[in-house]
């Protein structure tokens, strides 16, 4: 499949996987209220689970309101792994804003779905992995029944960083760090305020996945059948070895390997490391040594 046959499909009411530097999109016309539903529909996604529009920059302002902030962040960023959270233009279908009155906006930066953005205005594209479960970061992680633009494996694989930009709050960490956003404007993080679809499990794969807040107590718990997630550090178990681009590859890799559970040492929230630790955390289907 080409982009233009991407954007054929597309235009006629199509939902199509496309790839970005991230991870791999679900994609419909913004406009195109069937083709949204149909995204909510194939994905399995609560309906109060808002939706990013992909845009290039010069589509960007009959999406949203951009404000002076938002702007010098756009012209830094954009394209890139950065998504904007803005007053929305009335254009935007309210079911691809689960009824909010903001919309999340990106330029997402790779040549073939910048080149179908040019042939079809703004597309709405969550990440094309059924809900809950890990995001694609290869064509052939798409699973579902879609047509697949291939764009060969994701430069960045893992999901945009999120900003609410007026008050300034990171939603979602991503390869865009805090510690870079706050040479803008005074970013913090807050529980209370995450992007709504960070509120449940995500990106799980079927192993049961635990992970430990301490790695004394991760290497005291190793037990036979059990194999460990690692960024780098050596274990005396079977190792599935992972670097935060590479994280969701080991993610789907984890369930070839019929393990018991896997484990893994929760990395420091420290720059890209603060992206790999809250994906973790969704994931995991427990945490162990967390103190409440
Ligand atoms: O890198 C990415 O952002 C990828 C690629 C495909 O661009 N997309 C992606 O989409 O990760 P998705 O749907 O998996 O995650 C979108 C997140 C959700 O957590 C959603 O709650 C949040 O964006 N979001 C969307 N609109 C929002 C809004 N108006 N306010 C706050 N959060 C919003
Ligand atoms: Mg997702």
């Amino acid at each position: 499949m080409t982009p233009e046959n991407a954007a054929q499909l597309l235009r006629a009411g199509r939902v199509v996987a496309i790839p970005t530097e991230t991870v791999y999109g679900l994609a419909a016309l913004a406009t195109d209220e069937a083709a949204i539903h149909e995204i909510f529909r194939i994905k399995g996604r609560p309906p109060d689970n808002p939706l990013i529009v992909h845009v290039t920059k010069e589509q960007v302002d009959d999406i949203a309101e951009v404000s002076p902030l938002a702007r010098r962040l756009i012209e830094r960023y954009w394209p890139g792994p950065l998504t904007l959270v803005l007053p929305a233009k009335e254009v935007v279908p309210l079911s691809a804003r689960a009824g909010l009155p903001t919309v999340a906006v990106r330029m997402p930066s790779h040549e073939l779905t910048l080149a179908v953005l040019q042939m079809t205005g703004p597309l709405v594209a969550p990440s094309a992995n059924p809900s809950g479960r890990p995001s694609p970061v290869t064509a052939a992680h798409v699973r579902l029944h879609v047509p697949v633009l291939d764009g060969g494996p994701c430069r960045v694989g893992l999901e945009s960083t999120i900003i609410q930009v007026a008050p300034p709050r990171l939603l979602r960490p991503g390869a865009i760090t805090l510690e870079e956003l706050q040479e803008f404007a005074p970013f913090t993080t807050s529980d209370a305020a995450i992007a709504p679809g960070m509120r449940h499990r995500h990106y799980s794969p079927r192993t049961r996945l635990v992970a430990f807040e301490d790695d004394a107590a991760l290497r005291a718990a190793l037990e036979e059948g059990v194999a460990v997630l690692t960024f780098g550090a050596e274990y005396p178990a079977p190792m599935i070895h992972a670097r935060p681009e590479t994280l969701f590859t080991a993610l789907h890799e984890i369930d070839k390997g019929e393990w018991k559970a896997v484990y893994v040492h929760l990395p420091k929230a420290e720059g890209i490391w603060r992206a790999v630790r809250n994906r973790l955390e969704k994931a995991a289907h427990a945490i162990e040594g967390r103190t409440a």
